[in-house]
């Protein structure tokens, strides 16, 4: 048995140009995911208009989804808004759960929300968080595949990551840096997406991943890049498990 992960990120509405929501709606058809992941900065600014677009995008996906909100989805220019509301705008019109999960027979998938501090850039991980994660990494069945989700990735990966490894993680994914990549980092896969839809680039066109899992052993990445107005898989990175550790196998391009 094997899972299908859509993994998109940094959606940033509010920058996004006309027809790029729909063109990512149609690739997501296509894939058919088991689920889809949406890990953070669904907005440019925190502003209504922005989350209302956000949630006509989600209306449209046909899929269990699991979102959790970035450091964009928190107000920053209204100097009391990050204090008082902070995600009252991303609750409301998103998701009231800021500690998502989906979990089957295959694939746990467990949401951690980095956005909720007072830091804007940075993210927070807090010590509580951290062991939440890892008692329910924990109490999961050995061959399931453990999936974790936060918006930032390094600084609050590499703490956590060395506590909810300890409970078998294998794969975190992750946005903000908008970079696609896949590498080991510890003992877990790291596996990072690009902006899917906005303009906010920096150095690589728009994309997203589809991840697939299979039996706790095989974890393979595929990044759709926006090339020639359609999103084609441009790379397969392939990570298998040997002797309880990932390995990266190969990277294949893909023409
Ligand atoms: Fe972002
Ligand atoms: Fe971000």
């Amino acid at each position: 048995m094997s899972r299908v992960l859509l993994h998109v990120s940094d959606l940033h509405f509010g920058r996004v140009p006309e027809g790029m929501a729909g063109a990512l709606l149609a690739a997501a058809r296509e894939i058919r995911p088991d689920v889809v992941v949406v890990s953070g900065d669904l907005t440019q600014r925190a502003r209504v208009v922005e989350f209302e677009q956000a949630r006509a995008f989600l209306d449209q996906l046909e899929f269990p989804t699991l979102v959790i909100p970035g450091n964009h989805d928190v107000p920053l220019y209204n100097p009391y808004g990050r204090f008082i509301q902070r995600l009252a705008r991303y609750r409301r019109l998103i998701t009231d759960d800021l500690t998502p999960s989906y979990i089957d027979d295959e694939v746990a998938i467990v949401g951690v929300n980095t956005a909720r501090s007072l830091t804007w850039k940075g993210g927070r991980i807090n010590a509580r968080q951290v062991a939440q994660v890892r008692s329910e990494l924990c109490e999961l069945p050995a061959a399931v595949t453990r999936v974790i989700v936060t918006h930032h990735p390094y600084g609050v990966a590499r703490l956590a990551l060395r506590a909810w490894s300890s409970c078998g993680a294998d794969v975190l994914l992750c946005g903000h840096l908008h970079i696609a990549a896949a590498e080991i980092l510890g003992r877990t896969v790291v596996v990072n997406a690009g902006t899917a839809i906005s303009t906010r680039m920096r150095g690589q066109e728009n994309s997203f991943n589809v991840v697939k899992v299979e039996k706790r052993e095989s974890v393979k990445v595929e990044q759709y890049v926006w090339r020639e107005k359609t999103f084609q898989i441009t790379e397969k990175i392939a990570f298998a498990k040997m002797g309880g550790e990932w390995r990266k196998l190969a990277t294949y391009e893909h023409e």
